[in-house]
């Protein structure tokens, strides 16, 4: 699928957007994300950090989440914002790939500079996916 460079800078300023309701007062590390259906519709996330730390949600995961809430399982595009363009974690791609490994994840910084883009797939290599389930 081809973006345009609006419809990626409009994705990435959403999420940097969504990334001032992040909760983040143990890491400070605010992380906002904007995820893209194939129906169109956008779902943004934040991290949401917790005093008991391991309970933490990630601005990722929480947009797949509300997503797949919501009735939305094909993703074309997520846009994932911090203050210095980090990479989506281990866990964040595993949750993304179990949808396809085809959605294109564009990496930004806080000045909304796309600093990256790839897809699930090119995060997570080899990945174990739904399809190593079928035994038939
Ligand atoms: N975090 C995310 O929200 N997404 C990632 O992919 C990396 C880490 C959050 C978790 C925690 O709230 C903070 O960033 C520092 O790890």
């Amino acid at each position: 699928m081809n973006l345009t460079d609006q419809e990626r800078q409009s994705l990435i300023d959403l999420a940097n957007e969504a990334r001032r309701r992040a909760y983040a007062p143990y890491s400070n590390y605010r992380v906002g994300a904007a995820l893209r259906t194939k129906s169109g519709r956008i779902f943004t996330g934040v991290n949401v950090e917790n005093a008991a730390y391991p309970t933490s949600l990630c601005a990722e995961r929480v947009a797949v989440v509300k997503a797949v809430s919501e009735g939305e399982r094909e993703f074309e595009v997520i846009a994932v914002v911090t203050d210095n363009g980090g990479s989506p974690c281990g866990s964040c791609r595993q949750v993304l790939s179990e949808f396809g490994l085809d959605t294109i994840v564009l990496i930004a910084d806080g000045a909304g500079r796309l600093v990256h883009e790839t897809t699930v797939g090119g995060l997570l290599p080899e990945a174990f996916t739904p399809a190593h389930l079928i035994t038939d």
